[in-house]
């Protein structure tokens, strides 16, 4: 596969061309790698219209991921999933309203705030917390079929963040049933493409998703994907517009070119890598299962361990790794989240594997998360979002109405979203999750 980004950025870095342009650095080291970081000059293409080296490059992200158009994004999903959402704002004037499984990104609500969408929510029906949010296929269908067409568009994110995996195989059937599009929240699922048998979101039916390349592939941090499925070819003629709308116009060709040699890598080796990868992670969760740690059954490259059963506070066992030279991707209260891919090394897996040999289990830490009343809505995400705000301390809140999502990140998945009534179980939920301030609107 060809890497038109990448062979331009390096032909020019050699060039000892003058640069009299942008950016201020002149190629010249701080940092060492500046000599890639270029603008849109002549023949570097320009990532809003994608005529030339950058829409060759993605032309093979398109061919790679079999979407019907795939676009490349350099601030991440949180712009993806404001783009996707702008793509199904109503263009005739009337209010857009969305139907979506509650564990959303705060990025999804911040999208929401600015775009004037309205927010319906599934809720989760068990009580193991906010991060993961099971829908059944039933409970979309009977709320599409009561909505006499109300929603635009349905939302999930999967897999979320404890690796949980939405059914978008039945939900996108339910969606285009009522002719309306599933968006899916892919952030953590790039790599869900290259498994012997693809699990993407695009494969499964979802008309639109983003992917955050640099969560499971070997990316540049904030290099993105949105891909449009050749079944859902009506947005792609304005996805452009939609994504400039919340991205910078100076893209950084440094993640640009991290993506364009993706490609190549994903075209050759990373399938097979992924493959034995997967097994090597399955091995390990064998070993800490038979052990008698809970590990949550989850997407292939994440390890998720419900370290409260086995009487230790995930941050605890995120701590104690720390001492053994392992950093783990997310820890609360309750859960230890591992994230591994391909770039992983032997040694990193038999640290892993000492580490849990050496770590014994305790009596259980019994944790009480209530599931969540359905919110009290008491004006719209937008309103709530620009009004005048104060910061309360949340065990003061009960009554007062939300402001802003408070949400540490990660996981940025909020307990209550703007405009909503912080009721006695919403302050409750605040303070099992450490947020001990919270701000609410004034007056
Ligand atoms: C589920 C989910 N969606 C979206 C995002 C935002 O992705 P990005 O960091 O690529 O902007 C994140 C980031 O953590 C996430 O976990």
């Amino acid at each position: 596969m060809r890497t038109p980004v990448s062979d331009f950025i390096e032909r020019y870095a050699k060039s000892g061309i003058s640069r009299f342009h942008m950016p201020g650095h002149k190629g010249k080291s701080l940092l060492g790698i500046e000599k890639y970081d270029i603008t849109e000059i002549d023949g570097a293409d320009v990532l809003s219209t994608a005529e030339g080296i950058i829409g060759e490059s993605e032309k093979n992200l398109t061919s790679l991921y079999g979407s019907g158009k795939s676009f490349y994004i350099t601030e991440g999903s949180t712009t993806a999933i404001c783009a996707m959402l702008a793509m199904i704002k109503k263009t005739d004037g009337e209010k857009t309203h969305i139907l979506a499984a509650r564990n959303v990104h705060k990025a999804f609500v911040h999208g929401i705030a600015l775009l004037d969408i309205e927010a319906d929510w599934l809720m989760p029906k068990e009580s193991n917390g906010i991060l993961s949010c099971r829908v059944e296929k039933s409970e979309v269908e009977a709320l599409l079929s009561s909505s006499d067409g109300k929603y635009s568009a349905v939302y999930l994110t999967s897999p979320d963040y404890l690796g949980q995996m939405a059914d978008i195989k039945g939900i996108s059937e339910v969606c285009h049933k009522y002719g309306i599009p599933l968006l899916v929240d892919n952030a953590h699922g790039a790599y869900l493409k290259f498994l012997d048998e693809s699990i993407h979101p695009i494969d499964l039916g979802a008309d639109i998703c983003c992917d955050s390349a640099h969560k499971t592939l070997p990316v540049l941090t904030g290099g993105a994907y949105l891909h449009i499925s050749d079944k859902a070819k009506e947005f792609i003629d304005t996805a452009r517009e939609k994504i400039a709308l919340f991205s910078s116009t100076s893209p950084s060709y440094l993640i640009m070119k991290s993506m364009d040699i993706c490609n190549r890598y994903l075209s050759e080796s990373f399938r097979k890598e992924l493959a034995k990868t997967v097994e090597r992670v399955n091995a390990i969760k064998s070993f800490l299962s038979e052990k008698g740690f809970e590990v949550y059954e989850s997407e292939p490259l994440k390890i998720v361990i419900n370290a409260a059963k086995s009487g230790y506070s995930g941050k605890e066992l995120s701590e104690m790794m720390r001492c053994a030279k392992m950093e783990a991707e997310f820890s609360d209260d309750d859960y230890l989240v591992l994230m591994i891919s391909p770039k992983n090394t032997k040694r990193d897996f038999s640290r892993l594997k000492k580490f849990f040999g050496k770590t014994e289990i305790k009596a259980e830490i019994k944790r009480d998360f209530k599931p969540l009343p359905y919110p009290v809505r008491e004006m719209s995400v937008r309103e709530a979002t620009f009004k005048k705000s104060e910061v309360t301390k949340t065990k003061d809140a009960t009554g007062k109405i939300c402001a802003s999502v408070t949400v540490s990140c990660p996981p940025a998945v909020p307990v209550v979203i703007s405009g909503e009534r912080i009721t006695k179980e919403v302050a409750e939920a605040l303070l099992y999750y450490g947020i001990d301030e919270i701000k609410t609107v004034i007056g």
